[in-house]
């Protein structure tokens, strides 16, 4: 089922979503951006793991090629990369295996096509060159087309200790019901609009599910298929570059990263209605809401420091969002807000997440 996608911002992805089934590519630097803020956290957040690259396939995507170089450095003790058969995806999809796999003796030309792979890299230096790199990758047919649903893959879900990829959009939910269920460390990219989700914001709610470093100021880019750039609206895709842009996707992940621990600077309730720079609450002050107990605040960085009650915050709160200060509430649907919608005077308002100041300890 495909996400109600709104108009504006969010119309490039609906381009995306109506083209290839989300046939995109990640950047190596947006990998590398994201992993190296869980390593400035912990830099043995991938030691003595094994790593799952799911909907993946080395021979085009940078997420198997980037651990396999950092396979030692990082102490990773198994990683695992599937592909998705070429036979499941979009027809007009090209295809052409590659000479790694032509090459290789347990080349099957049908199964080429049919089968999704899986290449494993152990701490084996396969080739004996001296360095345990992707040139020591081992690949065979998996048994399935590697549909991450599968059980052949679920059981690779099972061994592994994190996850992390690119998914499919059109089945994210499924996607993260699936790590959830497995109780595996994460991190992937989708669209921010996931946080609002019935089956995700309790997740968020709960401190199991948070934005990750992000991209650079939240501009992604991605390689597509060549025949994939007529699907892209005007703008988003970029014939020098061949790139795809989009400005609403983001990384999620449920591994510690040092942002989630900086406290949002604020100043008090007196100081933001002196000195806000935002003249709904410049000498206005807050409002209340008609069918909720807590004021509103139009912007993250009007939120007092003072405030003791709940406050309703815009989504991209969460960007920002210290756990450490403060708690997470609810939102409108999981606070059965009348209508699902906070109102101030009679006035709908956008989607909004109620926080509440952690107590000083
Ligand atoms: C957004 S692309 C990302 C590819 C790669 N992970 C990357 O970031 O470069 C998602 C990939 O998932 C594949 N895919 C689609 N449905 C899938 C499924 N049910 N199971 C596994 N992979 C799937 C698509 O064919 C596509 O190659």
């Amino acid at each position: 089922m495909e996400e109600p996608v709104s108009e504006g911002k969010n119309s490039n992805l609906a381009a995306a979503r109506a083209s290839k089934n989300g046939e995109f590519y990640t950047q190596w630097v947006d990998i590398e951006r994201e992993m190296n803020a869980y390593l400035e956290y912990d830099p043995d957040v991938f030691r003595g793991k094994v790593i799952l690259l799911p909907c993946d396939d080395p021979e085009w995507s940078n997420f198997a090629k980037f651990f396999a170089l950092h396979f030692s450095d990082y102490g990773i003790k198994k990683l695992i990369s599937t592909s998705y058969a070429p036979n499941s995806k979009p027809a007009d999809i090209p295809y052409q295996p590659t000479l790694f796999e032509t090459e290789s003796p347990q080349f099957d030309k049908q199964k080429t096509f049919s089968h999704g792979k899986k290449f494993v890299l152990e701490d084996k230096d396969v080739n004996a060159d001296g360095v345990v790199n992707i040139d020591d990758l081992q690949w065979v047919y998996l048994e399935g087309d590697g549909d991450f649903r599968s059980d052949e893959i679920t059981a690779l879900r099972n061994e592994a200790d994190i996850v992390i990829t690119n998914p499919p959009f059109s089945l994210i939910r499924e996607f993260i019901a699936w790590l959830v269920e497995g109780k595996v460390a994460f991190s992937f990219i989708g669209p921010q609009s996931t946080l609002s989700y019935k089956e995700v914001f309790p997740l968020v709610r709960d401190g199991k599910f948070w934005i990750g470093k992000g991209f650079a100021k939240g501009d992604s880019y991605f390689r597509i298929p060549e025949t994939a750039k007529t699907d892209y609206a005007a703008g988003v895709y970029d014939p020098a570059t061949q790139l795809v842009h989009f400005r609403n996707l983001t990384w999620f992940t449920n591994i510690e990263h040092g942002r989630r621990h900086e406290p949002l600077k604020l100043m008090t309730m007196a100081d933001n209605i002196k000195h806000s720079k935002h003249k709904q609450v410049r000498a206005v002050g807050y409002q209340t809401y008609d069918n909720f107990d807590a004021i509103e605040i139009p912007y993250t960085d009007a939120i007092p420091s003072d405030f003791e009650g709940i406050m309703g915050v815009p989504i991209s709160f969460l960007e920002k969002h210290n756990p450490d200060q403060f708690e997470i509430v609810g939102n409108e649907y999981s606070l059965n807000l009348s209508k699902g919608r906070a109102y101030v005077q009679g006035q709908r308002k956008f989607a909004r997440i109620f926080i509440r100041r952690r107590k000083a300890q």
